[in-house]
């Protein structure tokens, strides 16, 4: 087997892409081009394990490829691709729907977050989400894996599907050519930068986050110029001046999230800033940090709305992406059958 690096990461397209998923992910997919090959996708089967109204869900899978695009991802060297295209997620889902255990998934806080107190009513995808995560990385036994602080727990169940099958089936995976529990890579994790939690702007507590009711407690990447100005402007602070150095951060929420944005966006340190800034009022700070967020933003989303003008182009790069990643998806699938025991033509 070769051991080459391999990033794959995903994001769902189910709207108001935000600076959390910008600086989160999007940004390191971005730099992680330059040093690997790279596969990113736009997961719309994951976006059903949640209602999704089906031409709302179309329009959110062209505007995160054109996010991705406008951010400076290149979809000709790279890939970039919409899940449903490749049929060997869904499959190797299935298999691992079947090497997963309860009480791993009963232990996803994910879960518990987003179906609720009305548990009985979520939907049997959304429980089963991880496995398909599981599913999109190892299908292309890809190695490394850009995410938000908030994937952290999926990614260490996926390696542990991924070592439960190298165990399960380590005597066909041996008989197949591979060495013995060697055939699924232990997919690492990248939680890197300096916003891998980009908190709401509403509540220093919570996490910036595309289901937010209100539309103030984030950026958003199609957000006009004007937009950004009011969110920041409008953003909670607490009556303190800004401290002079990082120290005076701990227990300020509002005050950290908002340094730890500007210095994402400047590639400055928090401390470096907090000499600049520290001892001043937030008004000040604020109108440097619009400046800032309007500099860098305002062109990705003007890129974005340029290409989301355009679907044909847009669904010319997720085909064209599809075609590449299937070929690398048949043939793990074409292993993992041969490895299961199922028939298949050959
Ligand atoms: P999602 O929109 O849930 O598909 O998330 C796409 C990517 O953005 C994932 O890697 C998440 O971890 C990341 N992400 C989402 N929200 C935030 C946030 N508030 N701060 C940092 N990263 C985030
Ligand atoms: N669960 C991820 C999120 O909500 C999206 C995702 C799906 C993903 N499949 C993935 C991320 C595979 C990384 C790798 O953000």
């Amino acid at each position: 087997m070769t051991t080459q690096e391999l990033v794959f990461s995903g994001v769902q397209p189910t709207g108001n892409l935000h600076l959390g998923n910008y600086l989160g992910a999007i940004v390191n997919f971005v730099k992680l081009q330059e040093s690997h090959n790279c596969i990113y996708c736009v997961v719309d089967m994951h976006a059903i394990t949640v209602w999704q109204d089906p031409a709302d869900l179309t329009k959110a899978t062209r505007e995160v490829a054109a996010a991705f695009i406008a951010a400076g991802i290149d979809p000709r060297e790279h890939i970039v691709f919409n899940q449903s295209q490749v049929s060997g997620h869904a499959e190797l889902a299935w298999v691992f729907n079947c090497v997963a255990r309860l009480g791993w998934l009963n232990r996803m806080t994910q879960f518990k977050e987003k179906a609720g107190k009305d548990r009985e009513n979520a939907s049997v995808g959304l429980y089963a989400y991880p496995n398909l995560m599981a599913a999109d990385i190892l299908v292309y036994r890809a190695t490394h894996v850009p995410v938000g602080e908030d994937q952290k727990q999926h990614l260490e169940l996926a390696r542990d599907i991924a070592q439960k099958f190298n165990n399960d089936f380590s005597n066909e995976i041996r008989d197949n050519g591979f060495g013995a529990g060697q055939f699924f890579p232990q997919p690492e994790p990248l939680i890197t930068g300096p916003a891998t939690r980009v908190m709401s702007l509403r509540d220093g507590t919570k996490k910036m986050s595309k289901s937010d009711p209100s539309d103030y407690s984030r950026i958003n990447l199609s957000d006009d110029a004007d937009a950004i100005a009011q969110k920041i402007r409008k953003a909670k602070t607490d009556p303190e001046p800004l401290p002079g150095e990082e120290k005076g951060l701990e227990s300020r929420p509002e005050a950290d999230n908002l340094v730890g944005i500007y210095a994402a966006l400047s590639g400055r340190s928090k401390a470096d800033l907090l000499r600049e800034f520290g001892g001043g009022q937030f008004s000040n700070f604020k109108a440097n940090l619009v400046d800032l967020a309007v500099e860098k933003l305002g062109p990705v989303g003007a890129e974005m709305k340029r290409l989301t003008a355009d679907p044909g182009y847009v669904d010319s790069v997720l085909i064209d992406g599809a075609d590449r990643a299937r070929v690398l998806a048949d043939r793990t699938m074409n292993h993992v059958k041969d490895i299961v025991g199922f028939i298949r033509r050959r």
